[in-house]
């Protein structure tokens, strides 16, 4: 797949949720070289200080316009707040491997927090051709995004008082689940991914590191499989479970 280095324009930036803001920009190619599960590096800021590119997954594709989903966390999301329509930013995308996509299957989404954000985009392409929920877990209605897909399952740990893998294993049963993609914190995909396993339902993980180059030359983000050590930005961020877990 081409990287494709250009300056793209931010149409709209606003906050969807507590601290998480959705920001759409418009490419002149990226967008529409982008599948679900690539990621894009943006260059934050002129300050020396934001000078590294930062990883973003690709939260939503319109056009030639793209979506990226961020929860405040440091001074260099703190800085992307401040953008306005009309600002220019330059991107480095599309990378990293992405998703499978498969079709005439079961699928379960399972996103946790943060981990909604690619997953929204694969929603909108693996349901053109499958039976697709999506399961959406945080902590607090504070932190939730309004998230529009045709079969929505909202989970809060703490209304309901449990986990969103507390309820897998019956979603996955009365759905006769076939396949299950997982994006968010590592306890949560481990866990998931081990409950599915146990009902042969095949597994994908879209795994989160910190990531400085983004294509390969750095080594900063690398991670243990079982078949040695492997980067996560480009041999994943995507990866088959049992890759990673066994
Ligand atoms: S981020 Fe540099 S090698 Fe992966």
């Amino acid at each position: 797949m081409t990287k494709l280095l250009e300056k793209a324009q931010v149409v709209e930036n606003k906050e969807v949720a507590s601290g998480i803001y959705k920001c759409r920009l418009r490419t002149s190619k990226i967008a529409k070289e982008c599948k679900p599960g690539n990621f894009i590096n943006i260059s934050v800021g002129s300050n020396s200080q934001f000078l590294l590119k930062r990883p973003f997954g690709v939260h939503n594709v319109i056009g030639n316009e793209l979506e990226i989903l961020y929860r405040v966390r440091g001074k260099g999301t703190d800085v992307m707040t401040s953008l306005v329509a009309g600002d220019s930013l330059d991107l480095l995308g599309p990378l990293g491997n992405g998703f499978s996509l498969f079709e005439g299957k079961k699928i379960l989404l399972l996103g946790g927090g943060m981990g909604i954000a690619p997953l929204y985009y694969l929603e909108k392409e693996l349901s053109k051709d499958n039976e697709v929920i999506t399961m959406y877990a945080v902590k607090t209605r504070e932190e939730l995004v309004d998230i529009k897909v045709s079969n929505l399952v909202v989970h809060i740990d703490k209304e309901e008082g449990c986990f969103a893998c507390d309820k897998l294993e019956d979603v996955l049963i009365k759905n006769n689940i076939e396949m299950l993609y997982i994006c968010g914190p590592d306890a949560l995909m481990k866990l998931s991914y081990q409950i599915a396993k146990k009902h042969g339902v095949y597994t994908e993980v879209s795994l989160e590191a910190r990531m400085a180059c983004g294509f390969g030359a750095c080594v900063g983000c690398v991670v243990e499989t079982v078949s040695g050590l492997k980067k996560v930005c480009n041999e994943g961020p995507v990866f088959k479970a049992e890759e990673i877990w066994g």
